[in-house]
């Protein structure tokens, strides 16, 4: 699969898991917790393709815009990864607080994803070959399986 297809794929299933998580009230304790969990697993895998596999690649086929773009997508990982996720895994998931940080993290990750499908993503396709988009999601097929797999030994 191309690099970019297996993003969009990730991509859907985050938005699925926190429109879920979105919909669920104080009373459903449990259920809060399993799906925060799978969303930050997801999250961690699919922000390390990015940044480790992806973005390096736009940025170095890229000019100045690239760069820009690149040090802006990484900010926003950062915000979600390093203040919000961590904050919120420490909140009562039967809290209202609970829901008020969930309503935070998904607009800003709805409005990351957004800003990946129609600024970085096709800047991608334009400085990468079909061939490289091609390798890109070879490796990151390959790494994703070795993530998930460390994270279900963890
Ligand atoms: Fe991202
Ligand atoms: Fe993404």
């Amino acid at each position: 699969m191309n690099a970019i297809d297996l993003l969009i794929q990730d991509h859907k299933l985050v938005k699925k898991l926190l429109e879920e998580l979105s919909t669920t009230t104080e009373r459903a304790v449990k259920k809060r917790g399993e799906l925060l969990h799978k969303i930050e697993q997801e999250l961690q895998i699919h922000t390390r393709l990015e940044e480790e596999i992806l973005y390096p690649a736009i940025k170095q086929a890229g000019g100045k815009d690239e760069v820009k773009m690149y040090y802006e997508a990484k900010e926003e990982h950062r915000t979600v990864d390093s203040l919000v996720l961590p904050d919120l895994l420490h909140t009562e998931t039967g809290t209202l607080e609970f829901a008020g940080r969930v309503k935070v993290m998904k607009e800003l990750l709805e409005h990351h994803i957004e800003e990946e499908e129609s600024e970085l993503f096709p800047t991608a396709k334009k400085l990468l070959s079909k061939k490289i988009l091609e390798e890109l999601g070879q490796t990151m097929e390959t790494q994703k399986k070795m993530l998930k797999g460390e994270q279900r030994a963890a």
